[in-house]
């Protein structure tokens, strides 16, 4: 159906290595990000490299090259080489960026490209390209899961007209600021300062009392930690994992907490803290909570994590109030102190207050729904929204409301609708900024020292202690806040918008049910929720609560439920099947039938409104094979054929290796065109196979020859577009009983063809005749680059070497397991004590040293590393002389392959290494590259790397 002539940038090759390196100079800089990304939290922001990739390259002709595209970008080195690319000179200097001299922006020649808006003149350039692509006029861009909008951002700032849809209301708010509301001729950055001002005056007036301050102190923050009455000495104890408040200044200063027999009242000192604090008598990392159990520090005795629930949910517990972070007037710096009378006076009188005020004690009493993420809340005995505050903390935000209310009348007075509606709900999202700054939730980040906010990560993550931030405070409270969200978002996104004239919408709504008419649209851009990695509607619901208490009235139709629209959520929500799982489906397959046919209307929506030669890219960051198998199916379902693919990493190597992950996250962007919804004829699999496994590793091989940095496992993924390639354009595919072939197998293939290539290239090739078991374990390492990984994909592993992945555990005891992953085990783990006699050996140890035969290649090659560990090098030697080990290829290729994958810094590398030198390495007689013994310090840096095997 789609019209050949025409073929679009993105069908071609694009500049990935080049968008990763720009995506993580935007994510490593905190202090610099976006405009609109400090607008609300939301969850998945995208950067804008890689929006503006697939925005642009979606509706530009392929003749234009790599070059020119990067240019359009903003990608404009000033100290570029003629002779090299852009994409070469990015790539020289992000490898020389640990030695420059300069800044950062000198260094690479030109400032980040999110900075960069096109001129008129350029834009006009890039329209004529557009315009001549697409028949005269300018594409429309659609994003329907438009969330934070960093996809329509970039599209409007590039003069395309552009739709923006959301479903849930929290973010659509967000939409709407910041499309619509900054792309007017007034500028109203003054006008939502004085509102928010004169918000602040009022109801820091009213607070004031709750809030003392001693002269020359302005109180940024309070620390508190949650209190429990210790069941055997009645102490009343402070839960907190650590008492550290700043571990920035050389070793730091933290809280000391003061027991006595006299009283039960934990007391406490601020203490300076010197650097060898481990070998003093205080260590401020041991709190009161370890592993979720609380040690009374006066009797030892230990209450369990379920105990402790327990009382967080029948209020069995108070709030202790134990220190306080402000600044002076004077001096400027921030203090530490401890509270006083005075403090714990004000935090009782405001507890009263809140308790008896009508308004405040039934405000936000809408009850949580137990959800995937909420559980967590109802397990911290938090059941309705207003649990997540202190009563001080509702009692701010319910004050500050007030005002807003208060004041709201006056701004509808004074401007005209559409004016005071954006000044309004830009004071709306000052209100939220604070809501999340200030919960029971929000934590103290010490190593700043500064507070943290609530939503880090994409979950309502429970600390025993937590931080109060003082809203009334001057220069860092409200006022901080509405200075950020007026100048810095409204302004910052005006500025970026200023240059555009593009005609733009904003809809709130379901993705596969837009008031769009049919073929309508040029390209859509799609960033769809990741099967069931995020819950946005159970997280949204945290600002919903509140934002429709601010902004009903004025945007009635966000509004009109009292919790956030949850059905409609293309989720795959274990938690929604509860109760409606049989022997035959689990909760699990449930919701990822439901998220399949979620997103197989979504898709068909998207066929609808799409022009029939129009383009549909997506971007899909996930890992495992079952959420491309289901989201294939969806595609093909709704009538796409996948016609490119290209994996860009949107993270920080680096980062991810000192997280102890064991891959990055590189987002595919997958584009597809409309297929003839006719049926045509089969295909048979055993052809669509062997074009598969040569698509696949063609791929990797591309991907190599632009330097680019991923993981294997991202390699693997990677080669998934060109294979749904083949598969959606063969659509469908029979085996040769006739039987349908799923998209999964094609993708297995895909995995297995590029994993042949990897061993081919990089690991020794004796390891494909050891036996299965050991060749599993060596290429988990190979393949995954870390001990640890989910389990589906270690079982797909087994599976291609024939192999059952839990009798590797059972029987062999290859590795066990940890919140359901698989995690390797090392020699230490397998073999017996050598030095023990055999009756008081471990059994859980599978291996015998003693033994002159040994099932698996693995178990001799570990006997081997603990006899040297534990008796040295000659006795190695004797001990691998009686076994033959010197001759014995699949001794050899083990330990080799083991050499190969394992990191430098684990011990049972180090034993490899050892058992390869000296007289253990003559008799071995391995021929190895020195590559695999070389830069040892470099080696965080090495193993994220291909290039570096
Ligand atoms: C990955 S996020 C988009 C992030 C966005 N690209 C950004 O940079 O902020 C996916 C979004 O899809 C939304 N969503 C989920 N189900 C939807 C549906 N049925 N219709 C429209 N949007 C939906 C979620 O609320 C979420 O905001
Ligand atoms: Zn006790």
């Amino acid at each position: 159906m789609s019209d050949n002539n025409r073929q679009f940038k993105i069908q071609d090759t694009v500049p990935v290595r080049t968008i990763g390196i720009e995506t993580e100079r935007e994510n490593l800089d905190f202090q610099h990000r976006p405009p609109h990304r400090y607008a609300h939290v939301w969850f998945a922001p995208r950067p804008t490299p890689v929006s503006r990739l697939a925005v642009l390259a979606s509706v530009l002709p392929d003749s234009i090259d790599d070059d020119t595209l990067l240019n359009w970008m903003g990608f404009k080195p000033s100290n570029r080489n003629p002779d090299n690319s852009i994409a070469e000179h990015v790539r020289n200097k992000r490898q020389t960026k640990d030695q420059r001299s300069g800044s950062e922006h000198e260094h690479y020649g030109y400032r980040k490209i999110w900075r960069y808006t096109p001129s008129d003149t350029e834009k006009d350039e890039i329209h004529n390209s557009l315009e001549n692509t697409w028949d005269g006029e300018l594409p429309t861009v659609l994003d329907a899961t438009a969330g934070g909008g960093s996809i329509p951002l970039e599209s409007i700032r590039y003069g395309l007209p552009t739709i923006a849809n959301e479903l849930n209301p929290v973010p659509s708010v967000v939409l709407k600021a910041l499309l619509e509301y900054t792309r007017t001729d007034v500028d109203l950055t003054d006008d939502i300062i004085k509102w928010g001002n004169e918000i602040d005056s009022r109801a820091g007036e009213e607070l004031q009392e709750f809030f003392p301050e001693r002269d020359n102190e302005k109180i940024q923050t309070y620390l508190f930690a949650h209190r429990v009455t210790c069941p055997d000495c009645g102490l009343k104890v402070p839960l907190a994992s650590n008492w550290w408040l700043d571990r920035n200044r050389g070793g730091g200063k933290a809280v000391r907490p003061k027991v006595n027999d006299e009283s039960d009242y934990v007391d406490f000192d601020i203490v300076d803290i010197p650097e060898d604090v481990e070998r003093d008598e205080f260590n401020p990392t041991d709190g009161t909570i370890s592993y979720s159990k609380m040690t009374c520090p006066r009797c030892h005795v230990t209450l369990g994590s379920d105990s402790l629930k327990e009382k967080l949910q029948e209020d069995d517990f108070d709030y202790q109030l134990y220190a306080i972070y402000y600044d002076t007037y004077t001096s400027g710096g921030c203090e530490f102190r401890k509270p006083d009378e005075k403090d714990f006076e004000a935090f009782e009188k405001a507890t009263e207050f809140a308790d008896s005020d009508v308004d405040i004690s039934t405000s936000l009493t809408e009850s949580i729904p137990s959800g995937e993420k909420t559980t967590e809340l109802h397990r911290n005995g938090m059941t309705e929204w207003r649990d997540l505050f202190t009563p001080r903390q509702l009692l701010t935000h319910h004050t500050y409301w007030q005002k807003f209310e208060e004041v709201k009348q006056e701004i509808h007075d004074e401007y005209p609708e559409q004016q005071a509606e954006s000044i309004l709900v830009y004071l709306c999202l000052v209100a939220d900024k604070a809501l999340d700054y200030n919960s029971r939730m929000a934590q103290w980040d010490a190593s700043q020292p500064k507070i943290g906010h609530m939503f880090a990560g994409s979950d309502f993550a429970f600390s025993w202690s937590f931080v109060e931030h003082n809203l009334i405070v001057e220069d860092h409270g409200y006022d901080w806040m509405l200075s950020n969200i007026a100048e810095d978002v409204y302004g910052g996104v005006r500025d970026l918008l200023e240059n555009s004239d593009a005609p733009s919408e904003v809809l709130q709504g379901d993705a596969s049910d837009l008031s769009i008419d049919d073929g309508d649209v040029d390209a859509v851009v799609l960033d769809p929720p990741y099967y069931g990695m995020i819950m946005y509607a159970e997280l949204g619901d945290y600002f919903y609560v509140w934002m429709k208490k601010y902004l009903k009235d004025i945007i009635p139709d966000f509004f009109n439920s009292t919790l956030t629209e949850k059905e409609d959520e293309a989720v795959a929500n274990k938690s929604r099947f509860e109760g409606v799982e049989s022997d035959e489906l689990s909760k699990k397959e449930l919701a990822r039938r439901e998220y399949e046919r979620k997103m197989t209307s979504i898709f068909d929506e998207m066929y609808r409104v799409l022009n029939p030669s129009g383009i549909f890219t997506m971007m899909f960051t996930h890992k495992e094979t079952e959420a491309w198998d289901t989201l294939t199916k969806a595609l093909i379902e709704s009538g796409f054929v996948v016609t490119a693919s290209h994996p860009v990493n949107t993270e920080n190597q680096h980062r991810v290796q000192q997280a102890g992950r064991n891959s990055a996250d590189s987002t595919i962007l997958l584009s597809s065109e409309k297929r003839d919804l006719q049926r045509s004829e089969p295909t048979l699999w055993e052809e669509v196979k062997k074009d598969t496994q040569a698509r696949a590793q063609e791929k990797v091989k591309q991907l190599e020859s632009q330097e680019a940095e991923f993981t294997k496992v991202d390699m693997m993924l990677a080669s998934f577009g060109p294979t749904l390639e083949i598969f959606t354009k063969n659509y469908p595919v029979v085996d040769d009983t006739g039987e349908e072939v799923s998209p999964q197998t094609a993708l297995d293939e895909a995995r297995g063809a590029v994993r042949d290539y990897l061993i081919e290239q990089y690991l020794n090739e004796g390891i494909r005749d050891v036996d299965a078991k050991t060749e599993w374990y060596v290429l988990a390492w190979f393949v995954f680059e870390a001990q640890r990984f989910p389990y589906d994909e270690g079982r797909r592993l087994a599976v291609g070497v024939g192999e059952n992945v839990d009798s590797l555990k059972k029987e062999n005891r290859m590795w066990r397991t940890k919140s359901g992953d698989i995690v390797l085990r090392p020699h230490g783990d397998r073999v017996q004590d050598v030095n023990k006699a055999s009756e008081n050996r471990s059994g859980r140890k599978p291996v015998d040293p003693d033994s002159l035969s040994f099932s698996t290649a693995l178990d001799k090659v570990h006997a081997a590393m603990h006899i040297y560990d534990a008796k040295g090098a000659t006795e190695a030697w004797n001990w691998m002389n009686d076994r033959n080990c010197g001759s014995d290829p699949s001794f050899r290729a083990t330990l080799e392959g083991l050499l190969r994958v394992l990191p430098h810094d684990h011990d049972d590398w180090k034993l490899a290494r050892d058992l390869e030198a000296g007289e253990t390495g003559e008799m071995l007689d391995l021929d190895l590259d020195s590559s695999i013994f070389n830069n040892d310090e470099d080696d965080e840096d090495r193993q994220g790397s291909l290039n570096d095997f």
